[in-house]
């Protein structure tokens, strides 16, 4: 018989030690840093769910891989076992390694974007939003309505909005919009993926229109699990045959490495447009490297080859999915609203709503997440006006949710550790009324989210 319990699918092997610290460390932790929790020493953290880029446990056999690493500049035996791997699952022509997502974001939008131009996306995240915006375009969100319903139960709630990106590419044309680009799964949108159908839906309007189709594929893996599980026709296929799949789809991809990738470094950018992947290595050597490794040592390229092939296995996915499902729930069951259904790479808890007697500029966002550090030293991550109220224009506006993250790096926390964070925010959700909002005392800008600093509004 089949047991129900889903375990890890491994066991650890080397163990690094939590510092604990009480609350009046913590509150002086927070006094230095401003309130901003990216100021904060990771050491100072307990359970630190940030990010779960470049956080996760990297395997043995990833491990052993590094050993491997072959340091040579150009031509490294590394480079064709990573180029491999990544061709395997995206069988784009032309793949460029860089030290990480927003690198290739860089890259890329340096050719194709400037000013007049648009980038329709179903929700672009904070660096490649500030990435077109940087060359003077403009970065447009067209992820489906239900996308911005916490509350809504669809299951795929990355999906774009297909006829509002045909409304858009009809407007513009290709003469002002570049490319366009899905994310999946969608981070900003509280890591909900996108469907194959969607994805095909996507492709027919940016034929119809002329306009290439890229895909800001971090999550891919978690991705295509929830393809398998929810779409239906998919249950039986192999998550590797499901991501294929995907990139076939598109017309090229950026990548971080540091997400399911099992990377604690690294990226790529891919195309099949040779002229383009011309131009794009062209800035590549200006400021990441050359071709054959970009920002990355031999070493990292053949980590990211063997976690690539880590990253689709089912026993892995399933475990991911379901552990990061079981905060959500248990959140949800003691009453603290949460972004639904539950994503892959993290747990969005709703401030917005937990938080309601904080206006949107008054950062409720900020509030829960500096609460939830100071009562039990867990570092979420606000993705609300902080991150995206600032416009380019100078003005404020708040943003569609107001999110705070608890991202679950990749084999690294256990089910204890969960228990005492599901323990720590069912507290602070408790005594929600008593919190109060935040203002910003500087906010260097753009990704002001990173280094600005707060205090109370009742100081
Ligand atoms: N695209 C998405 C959807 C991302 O989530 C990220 C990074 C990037 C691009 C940029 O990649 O960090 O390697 O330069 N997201 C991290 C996060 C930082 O916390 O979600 P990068």
């Amino acid at each position: 018989m089949a047991f129900q319990t889903i375990i890890e699918p491994f066991r650890i092997h080397s163990v690094e030690p939590l510092v604990m610290t009480t609350p009046g460390q913590r509150r002086a932790a927070l006094a230095a840093a401003g309130n901003n929790l990216f100021a904060l020493r990771a050491e100072d953290v307990l359970i630190d769910l940030l990010t779960d880029s470049g956080t996760g446990a990297m395997s043995r056999d990833q491990w052993a891989a590094i050993q491997r690493g072959d340091e040579s500049y150009a031509g490294s035996p590394s480079w064709y076992r990573f180029l491999e791997s990544v061709q395997e699952l995206f069988p784009f022509e032309h793949v460029i390694p860089t030290h990480q997502g927003r690198a290739a974001e860089k890259i890329l939008f340096t050719v194709l974007g400037g000013e007049g131009k648009i980038v329709p996306n179903n929700t672009h995240f904070d660096t490649t939003r500030a990435n077109v915006e940087y060359t003077g375009a403009e970065a447009v969100d067209l992820v489906i309505p239900e996308g911005h319903d916490p509350a809504s139960m669809h299951p795929f709630k990355g999906n774009m909005d297909l006829d509002a990106l045909d409304a858009l590419l009809t407007e513009h044309g290709p003469e002002r919009v570049p490319v366009v680009f899905v994310t999946i799964t969608n981070n900003s949108g509280g890591g909900q993926p996108v469907s194959l159908e969607n994805l095909r839906g996507v492709r027919a309007i940016c034929d119809r229109h002329g306009i290439p189709l890229f895909l800001d594929a971090c999550r891919f893996a978690e991705n295509a699990w929830f393809i398998r599980e929810r779409e239906p026709g998919h249950a039986d296929r192999d998550v590797a045959d499901i991501v294929r799949e995907i990139a076939s789809l598109a017309d090229g991809m950026t990548m971080s490495a540091k997400k399911d990738p099992l990377g604690n470094i690294g990226g790529w950018l891919a195309t099949n447009d040779a002229a383009l992947a011309e131009r794009c290595r062209t800035l590549l050597i200006l400021t990441e490297g050359f071709p054959t490794y970009g920002g990355l040592a031999g070493r990292d390229l053949d980590a990211l080859a063997q976690g690539l092939r880590e990253s689709v296995h089912h026993d892995y996915l399933r475990y991911r999915t379901r552990s990061t499902a079981y905060l959500g729930e248990a959140l949800a069951q003691g009453g603290v609203p949460v972004v639904q259904p539950i994503g892959g790479h993290a747990v969005y808890v709703d401030a917005g709503r937990l938080l309601s007697h904080i206006p949107p500029l008054e950062f409720p966002g900020q509030a829960l997440a500096v609460a939830l550090y100071e009562a039990g030293g867990i570092r979420g991550c606000e993705i609300g006006s902080v991150m995206f109220g600032l416009q380019p224009d100078g003005t404020e506006h708040p943003a569609a949710m107001e999110l705070v993250r608890l991202a679950i790096p990749r084999r690294t926390y256990t089910q204890s550790h969960v228990d005492y964070v599901i323990e720590v925010c069912l507290s602070v959700a408790e005594r929600a009324h008593e919190l109060t909002g935040y203002r910003i005392t500087s906010d260097p800008r753009p990704l002001r989210h990173f280094t600005a600093r707060f205090e109370p509004v009742d100081t």
